[in-house]
Order: C-alpha cells, then structure tokens, then sequence
C-alpha cells in the first residue's frame, strides 16, 4: 500500500479541517547538499513548521537557499537529509508517483516568471491544472472559471497569455494555483517581474487566500511583499531565522 492510500482514510467534508492539529509542512533537521568540488550546502539542517493558515515569508540573498526550500517544499526535489512532512505524511518514503499525487492535490505553485503554456488559452491553462489534482471531470470547467472570476480575469478567458500584461499572467498563475484547492501554496518571487501596482494587486489577492484559510509560503527578495505575511523567516546560508 503506498504512502498516500496510507494516510487517505476517505474524503473528508473540509480536507483544511480534516487535521488540525497537524502542521502543513514539517522540516525536520533537512539539509540538501548539491555535489560537487566542493560540495553545496545549499540546505544545512533546516527545522520549519507551518501550520495550517499561517502566511509565511521566507526572505533572503541571493543564493541563499531559498529557491532549492521551495522546491523540497513543492515535492520537486528530494533532501539529502533529514524528514519533510506535508500534512504528517512523510514524504521521504513516498515513491515519484505519491510524490506526483501529493503535489497534484495539495500544491499549488506561482513563480517569478508565471510559467504559463504560451499557445494555450487562458481558460486552458487554468483547466490544465486540475487534471492530476483529484477534481471530479464534470467540475473542472466550471472550478477553472470560478477561479478565473477570482483573480478579475473572467473577461480574458480565450486570450493568450503573450497578449496580457505581467500583472495578468501572474493572476492567471494564481487562479491556476489555487483552482484545485491546494492545502498550500509556494510562491518564488512572484512579484520579482511586475511593476509596483501589479506587486500590489498579487498581494492583494494572496491577503484574501489568506482570509479564507489558505496556508502560504512566499519567497522574496522584497520587504513589501514579506510585511503582508504573518510570520517572516529569514533564510542566510542555508539556515533559517524566524524574525519577531
Ligand atoms: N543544481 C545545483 N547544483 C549545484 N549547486 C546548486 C544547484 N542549485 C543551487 N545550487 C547552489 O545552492 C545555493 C542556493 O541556491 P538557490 O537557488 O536556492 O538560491 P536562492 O536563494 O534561490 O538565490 P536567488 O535569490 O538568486 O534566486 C547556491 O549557492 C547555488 O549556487
Ligand atoms: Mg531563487
């Protein structure tokens, strides 16, 4: 039986409910080391919980660790110590399709550079995403474009995404985030390639995720974008210190 069947006793009426008690995501003493002459400490023991609703800003130099904690975080690199836990399931264990499965249901990504399919409609990008998440088939559509509605953007459904503006990629990223009700989202910069109104408007909308419970983790070079987060952890060479 693997990891997931494991820990899925059934559907429960709220999953952000469902554990409580459990933090989102668990670091236990997780280092990630990048081979080498010599070798990258890129992670060096790192301990982290976040529980569920809590607004998190991870913030940082360059080269730092921030974005390789994002991508142990998103399940899509591996540590090469210690635990990371998502929901109490260790993830350590889990085979690449679990893996595959967690991220699909409980991850939701926004990064700097949008990372939207040029030839793909707005509407498409956004219904893509729920396919490996566990959304019912016959609820996709009409979840793709309440998420659409969300982010002010049900006006620019069968455009591109080369013909929007910075700040519209990046709310057509956040509706493709969240459309299949992630337990969490991870953002890299997400405000890196947009002008201060666009940065605001992002913000504006991650405040009202929030609001409604969602747990996020939001990478930045930026004060402006960490001041909106709840808890602010500062991350220097590979160690991080949660700021008062
Ligand atoms: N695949 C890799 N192989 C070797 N070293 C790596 C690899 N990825 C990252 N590193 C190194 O690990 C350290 C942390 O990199 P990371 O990308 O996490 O930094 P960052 O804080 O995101 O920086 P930035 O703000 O510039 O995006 C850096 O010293 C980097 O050179
Ligand atoms: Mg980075």
């Amino acid at each position: 039986m693997s990891v997931v069947e494991l820990f899925e006793p059934g559907p429960a009426p709220d999953p952000r409910a469902a554990h409580e008690h459990v933090p989102v995501i668990e670091l236990r003493g997780l280092s990630r080391t990048f081979p080498g002459t010599p070798p990258v400490e890129a992670l060096r023991g790192v301990d982290l919980r976040v529980g569920r609703g809590d607004y998190v800003s991870v913030i940082g130099p360059s080269g730092s660790g921030k974005s390789t904690l994002l991508h142990i975080l998103g399940l899509l690199d591996r540590p090469t110590a210690g635990d990371y836990l998502l929901d109490g399931l260790p993830t350590g264990e889990a085979s690449d399709e679990d893996r595959a499965t967690l991220r699909g249901g409980r991850i939701g990504f926004v990064f700097q550079s949008f990372h939207l399919l040029p030839h793909r409609s707005v509407l498409d990008n956004v219904l893509l995403a729920t396919l490996y998440s566990g959304v019912p088939r016959a609820e996709r559509r009409d979840r793709a474009l309440a998420a659409l509605d969300r982010v002010g953007l049900s006006h620019r459904l069968d455009f591109l995404p080369t013909v929007l503006s910075g700040g519209e990629r990046q709310r057509v990223a956040v509706a493709r985030a969240v459309v299949s009700s992630p337990h969490v989202l991870l953002a890299d910069e997400p405000t890196g390639n947009l002008d201060s109104e666009n940065s605001a408007g992002v913000l504006a909308l991650f405040d009202e995720l929030h609001r409604d419970g969602l747990t996020l983790v939001v990478i930045t070079h930026d004060p402006t974008v960490s001041a909106h987060a709840g808890r602010r952890i500062r991350i220097a060479d590979g160690l991080l210190t949660e700021v008062a």
